[in-house]
């Protein structure tokens, strides 16, 4: 899933406070068994804004998601953007390109190359798009590539990695020279990129829990990130919705995704008149649903996505006018656009956008519907775009939920049972009750 892996690189990052905590009555260091992880670790996660000039390439965003951690013996502090729509976690790792913070492989006592030989680099890193190849050191080396034509490559190497006290030795992550993502402004704030798909490299198959939680502020830039059994019942129920997994590999299908199945869309509470098997895998694998921490806003396979169009047009009528402009399409996929006037005092109540899941609904409030499109002015008007875009427009054969409809939502992955869990939540709160304070 290249153009997958681009969208979930260009969007989203956590900053960590500097100060993290851990809920284990210890205060000593523990080390976590990699087989058997039942501590939980937690993380209070602060959402930063991205200075960036508009962009020249489509997906570009301003919000980030990371998680800070220290790798290395002696340690060094690193920032990785938490990213579950891919697989192998990597660190910048060049430490000639001065304006990029790195992390610097000679300085670390336990870094470790992967030879190409070893089972890490012939059998786990065939989920890649591109599967890892030999360099002339016989050492593992990867090239990760994007849609956009970048791409970031280096050696696959292992290290000690702790998070919040506890220690993850032989970590395996990417240990990359160059690429890195399209966005300088990201690269300038980030060390690298932390993978938590399914895949067996991931970063969460690595460390060995069997959930992990996250919910990400709506009100601020704040959130919580939580590995480990949450135990969030106290707080409010979740419901579950199951992942979806296929035996046979199918060429479409990302088959180490967060992948839920969607049965339906509503708009307040019309439920959109859609055959189930628009939102169904096809037998290429094409249109399955996948939950993604790195993909900002949501994309909707053409059919669905102007079944939804129409039917908000329809209910919005009188409260929003439609920006009439054929030419512009906000980041490639968002064709769907508003006016609302520079002076207005903001924008109209709006109805509610609910996504059904076998099992579980997310709505998204009217007040999340819309983004303004930084800098475009029409008139006296600013010009918002709806957040729902059309994969079709993209060429992306699949339903994308991202993470600008999952604020203010304890999202559970657990991958013991093969579910994901919700519950509408404010996330400040919830975190307070996790100890941690914004
Ligand atoms: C790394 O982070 C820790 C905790 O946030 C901090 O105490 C320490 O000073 C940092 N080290 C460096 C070298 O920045
Ligand atoms: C995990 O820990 C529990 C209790 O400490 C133990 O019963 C179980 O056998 C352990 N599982 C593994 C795979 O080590
Ligand atoms: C980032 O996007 C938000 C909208 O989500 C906008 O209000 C803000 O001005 C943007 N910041 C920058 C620096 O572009
Ligand atoms: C780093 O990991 C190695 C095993 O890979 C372990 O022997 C060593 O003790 C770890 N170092 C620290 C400082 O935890
Ligand atoms: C590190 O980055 C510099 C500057 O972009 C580049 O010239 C050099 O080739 C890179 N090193 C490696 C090993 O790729
Ligand atoms: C979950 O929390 C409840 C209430 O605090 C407690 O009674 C229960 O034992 C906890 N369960 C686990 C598995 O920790
Ligand atoms: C708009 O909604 C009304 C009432 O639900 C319906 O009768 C009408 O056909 C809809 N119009 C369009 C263009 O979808
Ligand atoms: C906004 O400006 C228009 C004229 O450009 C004016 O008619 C309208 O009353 C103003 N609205 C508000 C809320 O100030």
């Amino acid at each position: 899933m290249k153009i997958h892996i681009l969208l979930s690189l260009c969007a989203f990052l956590i900053t960590v406070h500097a100060r993290v905590f851990s809920l284990s009555s210890s205060p000593t260091t523990f080390s976590v068994p990699k087989s058997n992880a039942t501590k939980i670790l937690v993380l209070p996660l602060k959402t930063q804004e991205i200075p960036s000039a508009p962009s020249k390439l489509p997906f570009t965003h301003n919000v980030t998601l990371t998680v800070s951690l220290a790798v290395g013996t002696p340690p060094q502090n690193v920032t990785m953007v938490l990213d579950t729509g891919s697989e192998l976690s990597w660190l910048q790792c060049n430490t000639t390109q001065t304006d990029r913070p790195a992390f610097n492989p000679t300085r670390s006592l336990t870094y470790t190359p992967v030879a190409c030989s070893s089972p890490t680099c012939t059998i786990q890193t065939q989920d890649f798009s591109i599967p890892a190849s030999c360099d002339d050191k016989n050492l593992c080396h990867a090239i990760l590539s994007y849609a956009d034509a970048s791409s970031s490559e280096g050696n696959l190497a292992m290290d000690n990695f702790t998070i919040v006290g506890s220690k993850f030795p032989g970590t395996t992550f990417g240990c990359m020279d160059s690429g890195f993502s399209s966005n300088a402004d990201e690269d300038s704030k980030t060390t690298g990129l932390m993978g938590m798909n399914r895949g067996s490299l991931s970063f969460i198959s690595q460390m060995g829990f069997k959930k992990f939680s996250y919910c990400i502020s709506g009100s601020d830039f704040s959130g919580i990130l939580l590995f480990g059994d949450s135990n969030f019942t106290w707080l409010l129920p979740l419901n579950y919705t199951p992942m979806i997994q296929i035996s046979t590999p199918l060429p479409y299908f990302n088959r180490v995704a967060y992948t839920v199945q969607l049965e339906g869309i509503k708009v307040t509470e019309n439920l959109l008149q859609l055959p189930k098997s628009v939102f169904e895998p096809d037998h290429t694998g094409a249109g399955q649903t996948m939950v993604d921490s790195g993909t900002q806003f949501t994309f909707l396979l053409g059919p669905a996505y102007t079944a939804l169009r129409n039917e908000f047009i329809n209910q919005t009528r009188g409260i929003l006018r439609v920006l009439e402009d054929p030419e512009f399409v906000f980041q490639g996929a968002f064709d769907l656009c508003f006016r609302v006037a520079l002076n207005a005092t903001g924008v109209p109540e709006l109805p509610p956008v609910s996504l059904v899941f076998r099992g579980a609904q997310i709505t998204v409030s009217g007040e999340r519907l819309l983004y303004r499109v930084p800098g475009e002015v029409r008139g006296s008007d600013s010009v918002h775009c709806f957040t729902f875009g059309n994969s079709d427009l993209l060429g992306i054969e699949a339903y994308i939920i991202g993470h600008h409809h999952q604020q203010n939502i304890w999202m559970e992955f657990d991958l013991q049972n093969s579910r994901i869990g919700v519950a509408q939540v404010r996330c400040d709160v919830a975190g307070q009750r996790f100890g941690l304070h914004f």
